[in-house]
Order: structure tokens, then sequence, then C-alpha cells
């Protein structure tokens, strides 16, 4: 059997309705999985062909609604063997004027929204002696100017990979994470189109370009595959090297 591919295996991907999160999706399509996407959006822009797979509907605050996306999943597929924590926002500012509202939203989203699904998934998981993806950030490990919320809520997300993947050993849950640099999304419209910031940023990637929504999907594969099969609590950091120096 190719460690790489996921023939037989069903992955659920949050924030699947468009940008990173739709190429992952596609990805683990690709390689042999049956893929359940979920998003609060309803304007999908990009989703894996095919009827195996299916479409939900999650908001990730809701602890509830997470618990009904993982019933729906177990009810059309039979099982949950992968799962990716994509969804996410951010909301951009200095730290000294940023309101407490988008503090807290940014944690409630890409934080505690990560531990909601992990925990409404982990019976199933366990069932599958299942792997899990979270999308951390290269601001999860460096300070980053006017992201505060965004930075400590993947700071958060890092080191919950790493407690999760304590904790879920014993049940031959994998928990890992990705750390991508810049993606062009609609997360980075607004800053990509500053030719200044842009500058500056590609400035600091010493391979000297973004990363695709491809290049991160490509990790969070392997990351979910036998081919990681010893790997747990680590981040692979998806940057063209920004935090190597
Ligand atoms: N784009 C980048 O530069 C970049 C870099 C590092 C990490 N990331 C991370 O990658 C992930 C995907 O980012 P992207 O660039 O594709 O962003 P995106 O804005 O294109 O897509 C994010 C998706 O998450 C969904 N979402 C938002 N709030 C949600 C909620 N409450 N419940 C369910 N779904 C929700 C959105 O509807 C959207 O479809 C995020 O976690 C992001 O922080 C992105």
């Amino acid at each position: 059997m190719n460690p790489n591919r996921f023939d037989g295996r069903v992955a659920l991907v949050t924030g699947a309705a468009r940008g990173i999160g739709a190429r992952i999706a596609a990805t683990l399509a690709e390689r042999g999985a049956t893929v359940a996407g979920a998003d609060i959006a309803d304007d999908w822009t990009h989703e894996p062909a095919g009827a195996a797979h299916s479409r939900h509907r999650v908001d990730v605050r809701s602890a509830g609604s997470c618990q009904d996306l993982v019933a729906e999943v177990l009810d059309r597929h039979g099982r949950l063997d992968l799962l990716v924590n994509n969804a996410g926002i951010v909301r951009r500012g200095p730290a000294a004027t940023m309101s407490e509202r988008d503090f807290t939203t940014v944690l409630d989203v890409n934080l505690t929204g990560t531990f909601r699904m992990c925990q409404a998934a982990y019976p199933a998981l366990r069932a599958a002696r299942g792997a899990v993806v979270n999308l951390g950030s290269t601001n999860g490990h460096i300070a980053v100017l006017d992201t505060v919320g965004y930075c400590v809520s993947k700071a958060g997300v890092l080191h919950l990979t790493r407690v999760l993947a304590l904790e879920w050993a014993a049940d031959q849950v994998r928990v890992n994470a990705v750390g991508p640099t810049i993606v062009p999304t609609d997360m980075t419209t607004d800053v990509r189109g500053d030719a200044a910031y842009l500058a500056d940023k590609l400035a600091t990637i010493p391979l000297g370009r973004m990363a695709e929504p491809t290049d991160v999907a490509n990790a969070v594969a392997y990351l979910l595959s036998d081919a990681a099969a010893m790997v747990t609590g680590q981040t692979i950091f998806v940057d063209g090297g920004v935090t190597i120096h």
C-alpha cells in the first residue's frame, strides 16, 4: 500500500470553500480520500469533484455546530480518519488600538475553534487511529506587526497541537501542524495590494516567493499520511526559510 495515499479513508477539512482549505480538500481527494468539506460560507469557489465527497456548513465558534458537523460526516460516510483544522480569520491593526472584540474574535475562530473541532472529532478519530493537522502560521512562531490577535491565536494552535499530540498518543491519534508564510488567498488580498508591504514581506523569505496553496496542501497531506506514521506534535513551516533567521 502506497503510504502517501488515503484510499478508504474519510477526511474532514474546515474552511474548505476557498483558499488553502479548498486546495487541501482537492489534494486529499486526488490521493484517494473521501473528503467532507465544511465552511461557514455558502459561496464555494472550489471543491473536489465527484459524488463521494460532501459539503457541510459549520461555524467553528460553536461547539454544537462542530458536534453536529462530525455527526453529519459519520452519518454520511460511516467513519472519520483525518481532520484538517483550516478555518481561520485575521484582523489587522496596531495592538495599542485593536478592539477587544477583534482580538477575542480571532482567538475564538482560530484557536478555540480548532480545540472545539478536535474535541468533537476525537471519539471518531480514536476509533480510526486517525490524524489531525492544524493550520498554524509563521506568525505563531515569530512576532509580526499589526496582527496581535492572529499571532497569539496561531502560537496557541502550535502549542495546542503539542498538548493534544501528547494526550492522544496512547490512542495512536497523531496531531501535527503546518506553519505557512504568506499565501495568495482572499485572506491576504489587502496586504498584497500594498506594494511596499509585499516587497518587505518577500525580503524576509529566503526562497524569495510566497507559498502557494499547493505547497501547504502537500505538507498537510504528508503529515496526515502513513509516510508520517512516527511524526506527532510537530510543526512543518512551509515558509521558504522565514523562521530560520
Ligand atoms: N493566506 C495566508 O497568508 C496564510 C498564512 C498562514 C496561515 N494561513 C492559515 O491558513 C488557513 C486558511 O487561510 P486562507 O488563506 O485560505 O483564508 P481564506 O480567508 O481564503 O479562507 C478561510 C476560510 O475559513 C472560513 N471560515 C472563517 N470563519 C469560519 C468559521 N467561524 N467557521 C467555519 N469556517 C470559517 C471562511 O469562510 C473561508 O472559506 C487559516 O487558518 C489561515 O490562518 C493563511
